[in-house]
């Protein structure tokens, strides 16, 4: 069923493989990681992105710092100064600190144990990516109820295999549906500045054979007053604890038009995404990005070389535009603080 899904990330005689998600849908060509640095510049310009695939990718990382501590320093510092590095490069999806951390505590674990360092690290890192495809499965198994034969879905961004490691959030919950023989047909909307949707969840839904039409941003308020959606399914970077969350510019714009035009609106994610920490989406961090990808597309200028940009490359939308969240841990109906603090407190 899934032979033609891509793994993003993989791990191939001590290096790191990163698929070159700004090549695609032309090229495929993997980028090759052989240090901690060569992971963070590669989140930084979104070679690898997507929450959960950051978090996965920055894990790797960590164990490519293992082998680049110094003769005489601490190995523990070290790696404490390459989890700050990685975690800064990209400060909205709660996956990357996540992972940063969690690599953190086992290594001060493995050294306080006296286990080989490297071997630990990278069975975590590994185990990541396991639990994350088992996670992307759950979601998928407890969503694709929510997709009736003949749905036309909306999404948004790309939170696909490409964005995790290997089945997807929203993507997967449609997945799983399509798997069980459901007649679906997906509107992804093309998501600038970086055209996430155009270039990325076209590609895999076409790989998939599910039906694909591909919209602009700004053409989504129309499809909604035409009927042409019956349900919205997105993914998330970040979840506060009150259910507020943070995902693709443009989300929010969505989510509103879904309420007006009475649609059902979804976030599927992973419970590597919530945060309980942060009551609530206003204080989600958000991401401002460089001007030049809103003056250009790819590599064609659009708009005047001094224009005024603004580019946060995320926003946040209320619990209460939110039907349901799709989670690894089943489906959290009209998310509210105490519905999540049930579900996420351990
Ligand atoms: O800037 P990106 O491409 O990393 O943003 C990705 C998204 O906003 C996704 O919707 C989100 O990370 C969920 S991916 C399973």
């Amino acid at each position: 069923m899934n032979s033609h899904i891509t793994t993003p990330i993989q791990w191939r005689e001590d290096r790191l493989l990163l698929l070159d998600q700004r090549l695609l849908p032309g090229k495929e060509n993997y980028l090759v990681c052989t240090t901690y640095q060569d992971v963070a510049d590669a989140i930084s310009v979104l070679a690898v992105r997507g929450a959960p695939a950051i978090g996965i990718a920055a894990a790797y990382g960590m164990v490519l710092a293992v082998r680049q501590v110094p003769p005489g320093e601490d190995r523990l510092t070290f790696l404490a100064q390459a989890a700050k590095d990685l975690e800064a490069t990209r400060p909205t999806a709660v996956n990357l600190a996540w992972a940063c951390r969690r690599m953190l505590r086992v290594a001060n674990e493995a050294v306080k144990q006296g286990e080989e360092l490297l071997e630990r690290l990278w069975k975590e890192a590994y185990c990541m990516a396991q639990e994350d495809l088992a996670m992307n499965r759950a979601m998928g198994e407890h969503g694709q109820e929510l997709v009736a034969d003949g749905a036309n879905i909306l999404t948004h961004c790309n939170a696909g295999a490409l964005a995790t490691s290997g089945w997807g959030t929203a993507l997967g919950v449609i997945r799983a549906a399509h798997a069980k023989g459901r007649n679906l047909h997906v509107y992804a909307s093309e998501t600038r500045p970086l055209l996430q949707g155009a270039r990325l969840t076209t590609w895999e839904l076409m790989q998939d054979g599910i039906a694909v039409t591909l919209v602009t941003d700004g053409m989504v308020g129309h499809l909604m007053q035409q009927r042409k959606v019956d349900v919205v399914i997105v993914g998330a970077d970040r979840i506060a604890a009150n259910g507020d969350v943070a995902n693709k510019i443009g989300t929010y714009g969505l989510a509103v038009l879904a309420r007006a035009h009475n649609i059902p609106f979804y976030v599927a994610a992973p419970t590597s995404t919530v945060d309980m920490e942060l009551a609530s989406g206003e204080e989600i961090v958000i991401e401002q990005r460089q001007a030049d990808e809103v003056r250009q597309v790819g590599a064609l200028v659009v708009a005047p070389a001094e224009v005024k940009v603004y580019n946060p490359a995320f926003d946040v939308t209320p619990a209460e535009y939110i039907t349901a969240l799709i989670t690894d841990r089943g489906l959290i109906t009209a998310p509210s603080r105490s519905k999540m603090t049930e579900v996420f407190a351990t």
